[in-house]
């Protein structure tokens, strides 16, 4: 059963968005209503190497992490440093791996890697390829860490720039199941161009039977909304419910091409 096949088979426990303010809307309205509680950061961007522990329940795991906290000039900025959705979205996937996420079968593209940290998570957790991506700047301390991870299994870094694409091509060689975002739009300018990068992945799936799970920080109502607009362009778009104890201003959705 293909990754798409066992995400259909959920679909009466995700949310369906078909209006980009109304989504934002009904985000806002649940999440202030449900306590607005102040969000404990698991990462911490001063530290040029920190040590990451999954709670992914049975299949928790501990990973070491390089940062680059100054890779822009300014503490903290970008990919240089991990963010807290690259832990969410890999202990959710840890918790979901266990029960019928089977990964094992996946080739698996994270766009926006920074550090890494989802992409290696998921390739700990089995799945079969997984190619981390961002841009140049960023590959030296992402092959550092990919480096340091790999183990059974196929696990590459390579440049993607949503803009330019890839000059190796390699990452869009074999049809690709899952697409991995986490944490990528904190600007409104990036969206076009995420979502282009995005559905040239999933193209290379000639059955359009590639998946986009995307984790996104709630930061500014209008930049998720124009997101989540441009998402409605091209893609079905779900949201998968997250625990509000985990994180009140954390939002995960599946998307497919339509
Ligand atoms: C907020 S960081 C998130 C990093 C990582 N996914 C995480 O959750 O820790 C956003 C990432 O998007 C990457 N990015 C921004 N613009 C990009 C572009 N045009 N092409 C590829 N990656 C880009 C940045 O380099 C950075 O790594």
């Amino acid at each position: 059963m293909s990754f798409f096949d066992i995400i259909n088979r959920e679909l009466s426990s995700f949310v369906a968005v078909t209006d980009a303010e109304e989504e934002v809307c009904e985000l806002y309205s649940v999440y202030y209503s449900s306590g607005h509680k102040e969000r404990v950061d698991r990462v911490d961007a001063s530290l040029s190497e920190l040590e990451i522990e999954i709670n992914g329940g049975q299949r928790s795991f501990t990973l070491t992490i390089a940062q680059n906290p100054h890779i822009n000039g300014e503490l903290g900025q970008t990919g240089g440093v991990l963010w807290n959705s690259s832990v969410l979205l890999s202990e959710y996937f840890a918790r979901r791996s266990i029960s019928n996420w089977d990964l094992s079968t996946l080739n698996i593209v994270e766009l926006g890697s920074g550090c890494g940290l989802v992409g290696i998570a998921l390739h700990r957790l089995g799945a079969k390829r997984v190619v981390v991506t961002d841009q140049r700047r960023m590959m030296k301390v992402l092959a550092k860490n990919v480096d340091r991870a790999r183990s059974k299994g196929q696990l590459f870094a390579t440049e993607y720039d949503w803009d330019k694409g890839s000059e190796d091509m390699s990452v869009l060689s074999e049809p690709v199941d899952l697409v991995v975002v986490s944490d990528c739009v904190y600007h409104e300018e990036v969206v076009p161009m995420l979502v282009g990068a995005m559905r040239e992945v999933c193209q290379s799936r000639a059955d359009g039977k590639a998946v986009g799970i995307i984790g996104q920080e709630l930061r500014s109502d209008l930049v998720h909304q124009a997101f989540v607009e441009a998402l409605l362009d091209s893609f079905i778009v779900y949201r998968i419910p997250v625990d509000p104890s985990v994180d009140t201003f954390y939002t995960l959705y599946a998307v497919w091409l339509k």
